[in-house]
């Protein structure tokens, strides 16, 4: 079976799946804010059509300095991007043929773009079910890379790793020489989650980076931001395409980096779903990640490949993400996003039935 690598655009899991694609559907298989754009966004877009006649800002200052002030650093010390999907492009190109570590399961995009400019890729597999950083044991193995990976909070176990552990192997990799790239995209998330951010200028030995696309829900139109010190992300620029954050994205990305009070009342609303859904699945039998942002892993632990679990859920209209592709996985558990209420009640509604039909 050919799996879609990436979860969203619902219809290529409906076809690998021989499944037809049904005329409603709820997908959750991507993990962005169920409370969309910042309001204020909507009201802004008009505007933006004036925009369109002429070239963005190639160095993206304005977005940039709002940025800076963000995370209280000097401006140069960002990079904004065409999705956090580009910086890593970028990292990676910067890290062609040196040996990285990436921290597993993870976003898969690491691997990829490391292994496209010829990187030796090693794995470190986190213990299935906790997915905890052991620290000591990732620092003994450090000696033997350039470079490490590490997803905080996790996507996709939707678990956070502690800030001791994460300092402990921070340390350790700039006394060993070893660059450290923390993803963030998903930590505005969570307030139990400690951003590296303000520990950029101790390690310069650190990026840390930021994805917009996430918390202010605008997959479509591309911006993220990497934040490391400046003589480091002078070298990633040299291979950016020119003009590579367009005007709408800048615009927007300054529109949304106001947006305080959307991003509380995202937190309070993941809060509140997240507790009934766990208590949903504590009920029902299933087991769950300890997850503390927007997504989570399941599974039915009846079944080892949760191959009929994914049948069952697509022939009742609730796309989820497969993971056959992240090492550590394997298929064993599914991936679910939270969504609107509405959608998180029906979600229950269909698990519930599989628990009597199967
Ligand atoms: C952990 C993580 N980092 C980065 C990205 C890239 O996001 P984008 O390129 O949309 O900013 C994703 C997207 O799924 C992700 O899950």
């Amino acid at each position: 079976m050919k799996w879609p690598l990436h979860g969203s655009n619902p219809q290529y899991l409906y076809q690998s799946m021989g499944v037809p694609l049904p005329d409603h559907y709820i997908d959750f298989s991507a993990n962005i804010n169920p409370l969309g754009p910042p309001p204020s966004l909507k009201e802004k877009w008009g505007q933006a059509f004036e925009l369109i006649n002429d070239y963005p800002d190639p160095k993206a200052y304005q977005f940039s300095i709002k940025a800076a002030e963000k995370e209280g650093l000097p401006v140069n010390w960002i990079l904004p991007g065409n999705g956090g999907s580009e910086l890593i492009a970028l990292i990676a190109r910067l890290l062609a043929g040196k040996r990285v570590l990436i921290v597993q399961p993870a976003f898969s995009e690491y691997e990829e773009a490391c292994k496209a400019n010829g990187c030796q890729i090693g794995y470190h597999i986190l213990e299935e079910g906790k997915w905890e950083l052991m620290s000591e044991s990732i620092i003994s193995e450090l000696d033997h890379y350039d470079a490490l990976f590490l997803c905080n909070p996790n996507n996709p176990t939707g678990t956070s790793f502690s800030r001791h552990a994460i300092s402990r192997v921070l340390k350790e990799s700039a006394a060993k020489n070893c660059f450290v790239i923390i993803d963030e995209a998903f930590y505005d998330f969570s307030e139990e989650v400690h951003s590296f951010a303000s520990s950029i200028q101790t390690y310069p030995n650190l990026m840390v980076l930021r994805s917009m696309t996430k918390m202010y829900s605008i997959p479509g139109i591309r911006l993220g931001y990497a934040i490391a010190h400046p003589h480091v992300l002078k070298e990633m620029a040299v291979f950016q395409p020119h003009w590579s954050v367009n005007a709408l994205a800048l615009m927007a990305g300054e529109e949304c980096l106001k947006a305080n009070e959307h991003v509380r009342k995202t937190r309070r609303y993941i809060g509140m779903q997240r507790s009934r859904l766990v208590k949903f699945f504590q009920e029902n039998g299933y087991e769950v990640s300890n997850f503390n942002v927007n997504f989570y892993l399941v599974r039915d632990s009846d079944y080892i490949d949760q191959l009929p679990l994914i049948c069952f859920l697509l022939e009742h209209g609730i796309v989820p993400r497969h993971t056959y592709h992240f090492p550590g996985l394997e298929g064993r558990w599914i991936r679910l996003a939270i969504k609107r209420e509405d959608e998180n009640d029906r979600l229950m509604e269909v698990l519930a039935k599989w628990r009597t039909v199967k």
